[in-house]
């Protein structure tokens, strides 16, 4: 676990969102610089007035990150204006398998795909070689608790994060020793549109406030998993521990199965 200097210019995905906004406001002080990416232009607009009120510098992108090939672009050249010196890869959706249990549509399950994981990689793919240029910068990748153990009602979902949290180990491995850190963010439930959409108990519900908070407090230590809350944290994973056959039986005893 290496430190260094805090991060002075921030990149968020998905800044428009509960966790994203909540991330810019803790970042947003004098000699920062945040570079918000989101789909919604008027939030996105929202956020940069109350960013720069508390004084930092902000760049917008308006982009739908299902967009590759313009995701890379803008990411490549903001990497030659700007020294990025921390990169959230935040941007995600959700999907279920509906109140009935029907299923989850195809096309959402590749939408999810394209944005959870595709753009994710995209991102890392197109912000790594100015960071392994001057050997520095730190890239934290916003999996989920759901990535321990596949949750019934949201199967595509826990498959998408179980790949962002597989990813994020493999690069810590392989770029740790270049200097570049990573580090893999594991929320359990935290307030924002998207957990208000899913199904299911929420347990230990945090605040965007609180989750940004912690995160921020993570990646200044560089954990190389971030992941809260506690409690939540040790069932899940305890779930992965199980033999799947018992871990399925729990789940449906907690009302987790839809
Ligand atoms: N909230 C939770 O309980 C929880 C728990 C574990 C992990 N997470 C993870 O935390 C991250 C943030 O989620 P959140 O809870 O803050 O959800 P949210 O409020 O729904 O925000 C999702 C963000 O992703 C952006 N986004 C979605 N699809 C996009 C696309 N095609 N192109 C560009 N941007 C897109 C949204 O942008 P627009 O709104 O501008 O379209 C929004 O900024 C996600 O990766 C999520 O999986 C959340």
């Amino acid at each position: 676990m290496s430190k260094s200097n805090p991060p002075r210019t921030i990149l968020i995905t998905g800044a428009t969102g509960g966790i994203g906004g909540a991330l810019a406001k803790v970042y947003a002080e004098p000699g920062n610089t945040l570079i918000l990416q989101g789909r919604n232009a008027a939030r996105l607009a929202e956020l940069t007035a109350l960013c720069e009120t508390q004084g930092a510098r902000v760049l917008t992108q308006v982009l739908d990150v299902c967009k590759l090939d313009e995701l890379s672009g803008w990411l490549k050249e903001i990497c030659q204006l700007e020294k990025v010196d921390l990169v959230i890869v935040n941007a995600g959706v959700n999907t279920n398998i509906g109140p009935e249990g029907k299923g989850e549509r195809w096309e959402d399950v590749q939408n999810l795909i394209q944005v959870n994981v595709l753009a994710a990689m995209a991102t890392v793919d197109a912000v790594l070689p100015s960071m392994r240029s001057c050997g520095d910068g730190q890239i934290a990748l916003v999996s989920s608790l759901a990535a321990y153990f596949g949750l019934a009602v949201t199967p595509s979902y826990c498959a998408s994060k179980a790949a962002i949290k597989a990813y994020g180990e493999a690069l810590q491995g392989w770029l740790g020793p270049e200097g570049i850190r990573i580090n893999v963010v594991m929320p359990g439930y935290v307030e924002s549109q998207m957990c208000t959409d899913m199904p299911g108990p929420k347990p230990f519900l945090w605040s965007a406030e609180k989750a940004a908070r912690y995160i921020k407090c993570g990646l200044a230590r560089n954990q190389s998993r971030i992941s809260f809350p506690f409690p939540l944290n040790l069932g899940t994973w305890f779930l992965a521990v199980l033999h799947p056959w018992i871990s399925v039986r729990i789940l449906r005893l907690l009302n987790y199965s839809g």
